[in-house]
């Protein structure tokens, strides 16, 4: 291995990782609040000038994907589905060429009016953010009582054909911990596939507390109270999710656990903030400025050539079981998960 970032190709970093996912944050705004992610009252957001424009998205992206081997292409927040200019944003990507595969990771508020737009538009599937299935839970949870229309958004992405339909879930000891069976029965009835998200250190409060999580090893525990998991003989790859074959399958359920079974030897990701930044890791402590050098007029090449030495400085791991670990500065929902 070499000591100095490639002059040319995709992005490699200095233990052999090749990033071919890139995952861009549209929008540091949301219109939940949940208690795990954001105080009541909101963040500071990003004002105007800061963030990257459409077209400056695409440019990035299109740089990314053309000369940097990015084969899929994320789209996340904040919210993405309150960023105004989100469908003309993956129609021009959808146009790239090679063609990158489009996804979006949405609470779902909004999904139900939009998603036949954006499939339109090229959009291949969906992630949707749902914690608990009891509403005043969830009006409790992320502030707002909009459970029915996260329910109605979910059912719209399958009509619309944005599938596989993904759910995400982030269980909280004393919180909704009592749901894991009940939303996989949810998940299995409506054909999504289910996942279950250990809590990590990256909310805006700095209240994530260990002890306290609800750990991967837990949540298989309590589902194995109602199903029967069984290994997912299917290549894992680079995926967060570990999947299991729920009572002999064909339906999955995963797990992320981040913390107490970390993935980062496989990672496959780099990132873009709406404010474009290169973030080589979700739990980076340093980010790369390409905005900056965008509108100083930098051509492609540059542009790729400030990508590739992002990437080869990325970390091997996150470090949370490190005494020295420090969580970024910059919280989850401004990295966009
Ligand atoms: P699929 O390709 O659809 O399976 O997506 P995904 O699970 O990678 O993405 P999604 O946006 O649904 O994110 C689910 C959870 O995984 C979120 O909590 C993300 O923060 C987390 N996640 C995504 N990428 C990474 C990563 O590189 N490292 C870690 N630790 N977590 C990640
Ligand atoms: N730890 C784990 N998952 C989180 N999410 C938001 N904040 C955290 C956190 N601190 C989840 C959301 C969403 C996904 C993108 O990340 O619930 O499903
Ligand atoms: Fe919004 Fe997602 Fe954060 Fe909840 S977790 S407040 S849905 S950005």
């Amino acid at each position: 291995m070499s000591v100095a970032p490639p002059t040319g190709g995709v992005l490699v970093d200095r233990y052999g990782r090749v990033a071919r996912d890139l995952r861009v944050s549209l929008t540091d705004k949301c219109n939940l609040r949940c208690t795990y992610c954001m105080p009541a009252e909101g963040l500071p957001w990003l004002g105007g000038p800061q963030l990257l424009t459409d077209d400056e998205v695409i440019r990035l992206i299109r740089v990314a994907v053309r000369q940097l081997g990015v084969t899929e292409v994320r789209f996340t927040g904040g919210e993405p589905l309150i960023r105004p200019g989100l469908v003309g944003i993956v129609a021009a990507v959808a146009a790239l060429d090679p063609r990158p595969r489009l996804s979006v990771t949405t609470n779902g508020i909004g999904l139900e009016r939009m998603a036949p737009a954006l499939r339109a538009a090229g959009l291949d599937r969906v992630n949707v953010s749902l914690d608990t299935l009891h509403r005043e839970r969830f009006a409790r949870l992320t502030r707002r009582d909009r459970l029915p229309d996260v329910l109605a958004g979910l059912a719209g992405a399958a009509t619309a054909g944005l599938t596989p339909v993904k759910v995400n879930s982030v269980l909280m000891r004393g919180v909704n911990d009592d749901e894991a069976p009940a939303l996989l029965r949810f998940a299995l009835d409506h054909g999504y596939e289910l996942r279950f998200i250990e809590q990590m250190p990256l909310d805006a409060q700095h209240g994530w507390d260990r002890a306290s999580m609800v750990t991967a090893a837990e949540i298989l525990t309590a589902l194995r109270t109602a199903y029967a998991l069984s290994p997912d003989p299917t290549e894992r790859g680079a995926a967060p999710a570990e999947t299991w074959l729920v009572d002999g399958g064909p339906a999955r359920v995963g797990v992320i656990g981040t913390v107490t079974r970390p993935f980062c030897g496989d990672c496959d990701r780099t990132r873009l903030t709406a404010d474009g930044q290169i973030r080589n890791c979700l739990f980076a402590t340093e980010e790369s400025d390409l905005r900056g050098a965008l509108r100083a007029g930098a051509d492609d090449a540059e542009l790729a050539r400030r990508w590739r030495a992002a990437t080869w400085g990325k970390r091997a791991g996150h470090g949370i079981d490190d005494p020295t670990f420090l969580q970024p500065a910059r919280p989850m929902s401004a990295i966009g998960g």
